[in-house]
This record gives structure tokens, sequence and C-alpha cells, in this order.
């Protein structure tokens, strides 16, 4: 695929890995729709991308909710004609153990509501937007990619049930959607990042991130540049689909 004057549509372009995979597309002469349920990181991604007169426009939309991802890619067919790829890039943390219990008596648990929010952006909204992104490119009949970003969690993590769960679904829509789409002329690839340094790292308890930064091989961090590098190399080799691309230095076993 062509990345110059191509549309694509990037889930959590707001901010971090979503922000840098915008950015470098905008680089390379991509239009860029991009979708975040965050309005102001939106806009200053966007302003960073006119600044360097970069192509884009904005959408605001929880890609948790059938209606508005709906209402987001016929804004997208109508503002921008076309969809030639989808980034889905969306995703949230709310890490917690299934079961606390200390001395045989059980402390805590994690909720139904701790389990379906991360299910419902990470799993669910990647679904929505994978249709409906898929409809428009098949509609268009000039094909397309979609990227699905999982996670090195994929595998099972201690205090992820929720989000490995949600990291291994969306994989295995990226070889069931390839398998489907590909009739459409529409290619399907994801990427498992290992750990990448951005709001959401940030977030994760100094002691775990110190433990994982000592477990990666190649002994640092990924930088949200490698990613976008990434997508950049996935969008341009049409022969690649159905796979997963692992970019976590070697940290995953
Ligand atoms: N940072 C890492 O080390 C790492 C590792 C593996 C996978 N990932 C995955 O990469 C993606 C991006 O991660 P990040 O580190 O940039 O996270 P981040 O928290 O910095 O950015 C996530 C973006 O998604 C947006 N978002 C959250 N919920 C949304 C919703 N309901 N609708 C629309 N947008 C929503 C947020 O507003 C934010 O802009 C996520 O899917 C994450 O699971 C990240």
């Amino acid at each position: 695929m062509d990345i110059n004057h191509s549309v694509i549509a990037i889930t959590g372009a707001g901010r971090g890995l979503g922000r840098a995979i915008a950015q470098h597309l905008a680089s390379q002469g991509a239009v860029l729709a991009l979708i975040d349920v965050n309005r102001a990181d939106l806009e200053v991604t966007e302003a960073e991308i006119r600044s360097r007169d970069g192509h884009c426009a904005l959408f605001v939309c929880n890609v948790a909710s059938e209606t508005e991802v709906e209402a987001t890619f016929a804004a997208v067919k109508e503002q921008l004609g076309a969809l030639h790829s989808l980034i889905n890039c969306a995703g949230i943390l709310r890490d917690g153990m299934l079961i606390k219990v200390k001395e045989g008596e059980l402390q805590e648990k994690m909720s139904l509501a701790q389990w379906q929010a991360v299910i419902d952006v990470n799993l669910t909204g990647t679904f929505l937007c994978g249709r409906e992104g898929a409809a428009l490119m098949a509609q268009g009949g000039q094909g397309g990619v979609i990227i699905n970003i999982s996670s090195i969690a994929r595998a099972g993590n201690i205090g992820q049930s929720n989000y490995a769960a949600s990291k291994a679904g969306v994989a295995s829509l990226v070889v069931t959607w390839a398998r489907e789409l590909a009739r459409h002329k529409i290619r399907v690839m994801g990427i498992a990042p290992g750990v990448f340094a951005t709001d959401m790292t940030a977030a994760m308890k100094p002691e775990a991130m110190a433990r994982m930064q000592q477990a990666i091989p190649v002994g640092t961090l990924g930088e949200a540049a490698q990613l976008a590098q990434t997508v950049q190399f996935i969008l341009a080799n049409d022969y690649l689909s159905g796979r997963m691309i692992e970019l976590d230095g070697g940290l995953r076993i």
C-alpha cells in the first residue's frame, strides 16, 4: 500500500503510541482520521500534525459504543471520502489480581466492572472499529489494511486477567479477519508490543517497571517511534497478512 495520500484511521490517537503512529504516517503523506475519546488530547495531536503541514481530521468517539463508532466511520467517509487503513490502538489497563487472599480470608477480587471495562474498550472497541472500517474498505473496492495493537500480555500475565484476555482476543481477530477479508483485498496484521514508555506504562508501579526493564534482553523500553516504523513496514508490504509482529526487545519467552 502506498501511504502517501492514503486515508488512515487511528484509534487512541490522542496520546501515546497512537499519537506517535499518527505523527509518523502524517510525515509520510497520509491523510489521517484521528479517533479518541479525549478531545483535548486529540486537539494536541491535530495541532502537532498541522504544524508540520500534515493532513488530518479529528473524531471524538468512545470505541466501546456501537452508535458512536458507526457515526464516526460514517463521518470519516463523508469528510475524507474513503478509508484505506485502520490502526486499532485505543486501549486501557485496569490491573488487579483475580483474587487476593490473606491468612485464608478473601480480601479482594477483580470486580465484573473492572473486567468488563477493559474488555469493552480493548476487545469490543477493536471489533466495532474493525467491522465499520472493513465495511468502508470493502465497499470502496480498493482493499485496505487493518492493524490491531495487541500486547506481549496476550500470552497471559499476572495481575492482568482482563487485559491479557482482551489482547489475546484482538490477536485472534487478526487471523480470523485476515482469512475472512482477503476476498475484499483487505490485509490484517497485529503488533504485540512489549513495554513502551508512554502514559499507560507510567501508571505502572515503579517496582513492577524496574523488574520489567531488567527482564528486557535489549535492556531498554521500546520507543513509540519504533512502533510507528513497524506500522509503516506492515502498510508497505503487501504480502504480510494474518500474523503478529512481536516488538518487544526479545522479552517474550
Ligand atoms: N505502552 C505499552 O508499553 C504497551 C505495550 C503493549 C501494548 N500496548 C497497547 O498499545 C495501545 C496504546 O497504548 P499507549 O501506551 O499509547 O496508551 P495510552 O494510555 O497512552 O493511550 C491510549 C489512548 O487510547 C484512548 N482511549 C482509551 N479508551 C478509549 C475509548 N473508549 N475510546 C477511544 N479512545 C480511547 C486514550 O484516550 C488514549 O489517548 C493500547 O492498546 C495498549 O494496550 C501498549
